[in-house]
């Protein structure tokens, strides 16, 4: 392709410009749109070629004509644009499993290139989605659909092709993370936090999704196929959201000098990987620990490069579309490169794939902090680490909370090293059955991520 650049540094082509089609125009199409729009200049230079949004669908075709006004074609009908001839490119911004799932593997059938933040789609029928485009040699580019506006499938797929990838593990969720780090800012419990977020905006009406950690979890499982080379199994992730995490348990892991995250993690081990999401104890020190607020971070592992960290907001108009308008100039950039030599879907080559199984979570191996209600008397704990030496659980750090003036009862907080999942278990299941532990045993995994 014979590109050069004028005066004013536009860049040229022969070709006309590449034609997208964006399905859905709420928030993140109309940041799509807008900066498509102000950064076309510079996004010409880099893609050496045009990138024009040609049309739009969407049901609310009165609001989808006042953003774009007369600049793109606006139809209702979205299956009518990735039937559309002159669409290269098909934007799908829907979201969830229905239609998105039709309109996605219609628009592939039809030769087209998709690109998605459809996080949800990808982690539940992502294997079935690269296969059909691989079988039409056409990309699916997804970059949105993790993190948002931070680069991270990038980094993973590209920047760190090098490495064995040892562990990644991220905060994936803006909601969450903002109402955590409320929780612990002001001692404020779980449900008056989200009602504020709801107030303010920050969490959607209905956030289930974000709460139970499923969103998290959905962008985990994809970051772990693109680390590992195994396919998307949302199925076996475990998934744990933060809706029965108490304010006094963030106060006393900040007494013994960690923070409470959703993270989501992924872990290479011997017997297979680990793929889950729950709350998370993390060292204080730790640069990801003082990530607040509404941001994303994820943290990965690798074997040559050591730690890296990638910083960034996770949600919003422009941040994802940041993340959107890098897929079109990637497409862009390799609609003449054989598809063969195309960076594949999942980062490692189709037939290249590991059949490394998911870990069921009674194989995990993490650390745990334990809170325990119990009688204040004479032997309680040596019962207690009794009990965790049997099941060769040792112990980090104690914490006991000096009880009140005439007060009959204590909470003790016991820090464990890393053990089995299931031999927690049963050494949970003992300790609640001896007479002096008044409740449930609370227990959150730790991590290190050193
Ligand atoms: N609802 C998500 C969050 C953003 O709170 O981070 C989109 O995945």
């Amino acid at each position: 392709m014979n590109t050069t650049s004028n005066k004013s540094g536009q860049a040229s082509s022969r070709l006309g410009p590449v034609r997208v089609g964006l399905l859905g125009i709420g928030t993140v199409g109309a940041g799509t749109f807008s900066v498509l729009t102000r950064n076309q200049n510079e996004i010409t230079r880099r893609a050496g070629r045009g990138i024009e949004i040609a049309a739009v669908a969407d049901l609310d075709v009165a609001r989808a004509r006042e953003i774009v006004g007369d600049r793109a074609q606006v139809v209702g009908d979205a299956f009518a644009l990735v039937k559309d001839p002159s669409i290269d490119v098909v934007v799908e911004l829907i979201g969830g499993y229905g239609v998105a799932r039709e309109l996605v593997m219609q628009a592939i059938q039809n030769g087209k290139h998709v690109v998605t933040a459809n996080k949800a789609l990808l982690a539940v029928h992502g294997n079935e989605i690269f296969a059909a485009a691989r079988e039409k040699g056409v990309m699916v580019a997804f970059e949105a659909a993790v993190a948002g506006g931070i680069p991270i499938i990038k980094a993973l797929r590209e920047g760190l092709t090098a490495n064995r990838i040892e562990w990644i593990a991220g905060i994936i969720n803006g909601t969450t993370n903002f109402i955590l780090s409320e929780m612990r800012e002001k001692g404020s419990s779980f449900e008056s936090v989200l009602k504020e977020a709801q107030r303010l905006g920050y969490a959607e009406a209905d956030p289930t999704f974000d709460i139970e950690g499923v969103d998290a979890a959905h962008k985990a499982t994809i970051m772990s196929a693109i680390a590992f080379g195994i396919p998307v199994q949302f199925d076996r992730a475990h998934v744990e959201g933060i809706a029965s995490l108490q304010a006094e348990d963030i106060r006393y892991a900040e007494q013994l000098g960690y923070r409470i995250k959703l993270l989501g993690i992924t872990r290479r081990r011997e017997q297979g990987i680990e793929l889950r999401v729950h709350p998370t104890l993390i060292p204080t020190k730790r640069l990801i620990a003082n990530v607040e607020g509404a941001m994303n971070a994820v943290w990965v592992k690798g074997d040559a490069v050591g730690h890296t960290m990638y910083y960034g907001k996770g949600a919003g108009a422009e941040p994802t579309a940041s993340a959107v308008v890098a897929d079109l100039v990637d497409v862009t950039r390799t609609l003449t490169v054989d598809p063969g030599n195309r960076v594949p879907h999942l980062a490692f080559q189709p037939d290249a794939m590991a059949d490394l199984p998911i870990l069921p979570i009674t194989e995990v191996q993490t650390a745990y902090y334990l809170r325990l209600r119990v009688s204040d008397q004479t032997g309680v704990l040596a019962d207690i680490t009794r009990i965790l030496a049997d099941a060769k659980i040792s112990i980090d750090a104690a914490l006991q909370r000096e009880p009140a003036e005439g007060e009959q009862q204590t909470d003790i907080i016991l820090l464990t090293h890393v053990t089995l999942e299931k031999q927690c278990n049963d050494a949970i299941a003992r300790i609640e059955a001896l007479p002096t532990v008044l409740s449930r045993v609370i227990r959150i995994r730790l991590e290190d991520l050193n």
